[in-house]
Parts: C-alpha cells; sequence; structure tokens
C-alpha cells in the first residue's frame, strides 16, 4: 500500500495518508478525502494553483506521464525546464513539480510539498 505524505506550512505537521492500491483517483482527491487543504480552482491542469512539489520516498520508479495541459501550465509556471521535459518523455525522470489534479497516485510512497498559496509549490 502507498503513501502519500502531505507538507505544507498550512499544515500543524505532515500528514501521511495510504492510498489503496489499484486506485487511479489524483493526489488532488486523496487530498481532499482526507482534509488536506490544497489549493485548487480548475481541476483541469488549466490554472496551475494546485502546484506541489513531488519527492519519491521509496526506491520505486515514479510514474511521469505529463497530461498536455499539465506540461503548458508548468512551462506557463516557469517549473519545467526544457531539460525537464526532454527527461520525462525521453529518460522516464520524473519532473520535480506536477499538478496535483492531473497527477495520479500509483503505487509508491511519495512526498507531496505545497506552500497553500495557489501556484506556489513549498
Ligand atoms: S486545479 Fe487548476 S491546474 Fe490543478
Amino acid at each position: 500500500m502507498a503513501t502519500v505524505t502531505f507538507s505544507s506550512p498550512l499544515l500543524h505537521k505532515d500528514v501521511t495518508v495510504y492510498a489503496v492500491a489499484g486506485d487511479t483517483g489524483t493526489i488532488l482527491a486523496l487530498a481532499e478525502k482526507n482534509k488536506i487543504p490544497l489549493p485548487f480552482e480548475c481541476r483541469d491542469g488549466e490554472c496551475g494553483s494546485c502546484l506541489i512539489e513531488v519527492t519519491s520516498l521509496d526506491d520505486k520508479k515514479m510514474a511521469t506521464a505529463l497530461t498536455e495541459k499539465e506540461r503548458a501550465a508548468l512551462k506557463a509556471l516557469g517549473k519545467l525546464t526544457s531539460k525537464e521535459l526532454v527527461d520525462a518523455e525521453v529518460n522516464d525522470l520524473p519532473p520535480k513539480y506536477r499538478l496535483a489534479c492531473q497527477t495520479i497516485v500509483r503505487d509508491q510512497d511519495i512526498l507531496v510539498k505545497f506552500s497553500g498559496t495557489p501556484g506556489g509549490a513549498a
């Protein structure tokens, strides 16, 4: 079973929640389900307000699939470099920043940081 640990100045302490194996929900959906105050607006990969920084906490390879919208929003926010894009698409290396409404929870332990300010990763 995978765990997702949320870390933010908005939280008194880090909060770790379990993600059910095979669950195909987004990190934003998991946050809402667990009452984590992760900012969001559009839920559609366009506004960038759900920006998060994701770090792997286990040895499993992180999923890297970026949707077209996520790619465009991260680039507009200056949170996805050309090198990171190539690394993600060619070398399957995950970018540092993601959009919580577009990132699917996988069977891996991750740390999710967010600032609490829409569009601002911790
Ligand atoms: S809520 Fe708008 S990009 Fe995620």
